[in-house]
């Protein structure tokens, strides 16, 4: 139960990519409060805290809604068919999993008195309305997961405490100025898979944000969106229709280490695009339409790995990642895929890797049709 709480934590936290071959960076699934137990490494923290507390007995005989489990501030009421969110639930509760029921609204005092709350997870469930003041008594809520319901928008409100937001699989398809705004703590925001175009971020919804992850995968995006946060490290964009990166695209995204770009309809990155983002380490961009390896790799000083698999890439040149001349520095790659491409490969010079010291970081492979 500990690693999966270890990679949880770490999926926010944007960290830099270990020396080892790192795997596409496909969401992970979401992490279950059910699958965590009683709240696993999530809760280690509060528990300490709460040690003292615990010594006196509380002065009421402990109440647990109807089917729920209430356990060292733990409340679980997933997969109970409810249709609303349950009455008596515990004040001193830390973590409520509502996951996986038929709850259809969030009413205005649905969560009232519960300012202990830590993390709320509603994955699953048919929500399609929040009321506007539905989250203000959880003043130090700092993950809510959302993922899996019926929203047509973020809803309002949101605590300003709050450090994780997920709504994937919503029905989202506008987000509007604003909407994130007051939420100076947030870290990390996943919005993949919902029918979210470009026009559907009005200029200004990310404003107020210092976001270290964002995803919006599986969305409707023909192009990198220009407004999102400049602080982000981690940016995944992988399964939309973006055709192309234009050179002032990555302006703002000076501070990232991964960008995915996989699954999407690149046929072009423009001479010098990649210049903006002088950080990365990861960068995916397989399953496109590239004819060619996008130009500006070799001066990309920390990149480690490239995905470039299943493209349309027919010619590799000896300059296209290493940077020119004898004596350079080795360079951090530890994964070049190139495999799935209509290259042919004995046609690459050896010396194209020259400034890769292990040849076993570069992924040729056989082209099929
Ligand atoms: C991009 O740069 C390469 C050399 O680095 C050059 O051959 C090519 O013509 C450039 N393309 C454009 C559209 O400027
Ligand atoms: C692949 O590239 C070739 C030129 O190198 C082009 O003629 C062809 O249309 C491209 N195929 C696709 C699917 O983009």
């Amino acid at each position: 139960m500990l690693p999966h709480s270890t990679l949880f934590i770490l999926l926010c936290v944007a960290h830099l990519p270990a020396p080892s071959p790192a795997l596409p960076f496909e969401q992970r699934g979401f992490w279950d409060f059910a699958l965590d137990g009683d709240g696993g490494g999530m809760m280690m923290r509060d528990e300490e805290e709460g040690s003292a507390i615990e010594e006196l007995p509380p002065p009421e005989l402990p109440i647990c809604p109807f089917g729920c489990q209430c356990e060292r501030r733990v409340v679980q009421c997933s997969d109970l068919g409810l249709t609303a969110v349950p009455k008596g639930i515990p004040a001193d509760t830390k973590l409520l999993d509502l996951q996986n029921n038929k709850i259809t609204e969030l009413k205005e005092n649905d969560f009232k008195g519960l300012t202990n709350l830590y993390a709320l997870s509603l994955v699953n469930n048919k929500i399609s309305k929040v009321h506007p003041r539905a989250f203000v008594p959880l003043r130090y809520m700092q993950k809510l997961y959302f993922s899996r319901n019926l929203l047509t928008e973020v809803p309002k409100n949101l605590p300003p405490s709050l450090v994780e937001l997920r709504i994937h699989e919503n029905r989202i398809k506008k987000v509007a100025e604003g909407a994130f705004s007051g939420l100076g703590s947030m870290n990390c925001i996943e919005m993949g898979g919902n029918p979210i175009q470009n026009s559907g971020f009005e200029p200004g919804a990310f404003k107020g944000l210092k976001l270290n992850y964002l995803r919006i995968s599986e969305a409707k995006l023909t192009g990198v969106p220009k407004d999102l946060p400049d602080s982000l490290h981690e940016l995944h964009l992988d399964h939309n229709q973006i055709q192309a990166i234009e050179l002032e695209d990555l302006k703002r995204y000076k501070h990232l280490y991964r960008l995915g770009l996989g699954f999407n309809h690149i046929r072009m990155i423009e001479n010098g695009s990649l210049a903006f983002v002088p950080n990365l380490r990861e960068l995916h961009l397989d399953n496109n339409r590239l004819s060619r390896v996008p130009r500006g790799l070799p001066d990309m000083k920390y990149l480690q790995v490239v995905y470039l698999h299943s493209n349309n890439i027919s010619q590799v040149s000896i300059n296209d990642f290493c940077p020119l001349g004898f004596g350079m520095k080795k360079t951090f790659y530890n994964g070049i895929s190139l495999f799935g491409n209509p290259v042919n490969y004995w046609e690459v010079q050896p010396a194209t890797f020259r400034c890769i010291s292990d040849r076993l970081a570069i992924q040729l492979g056989n082209y099929r049709k």
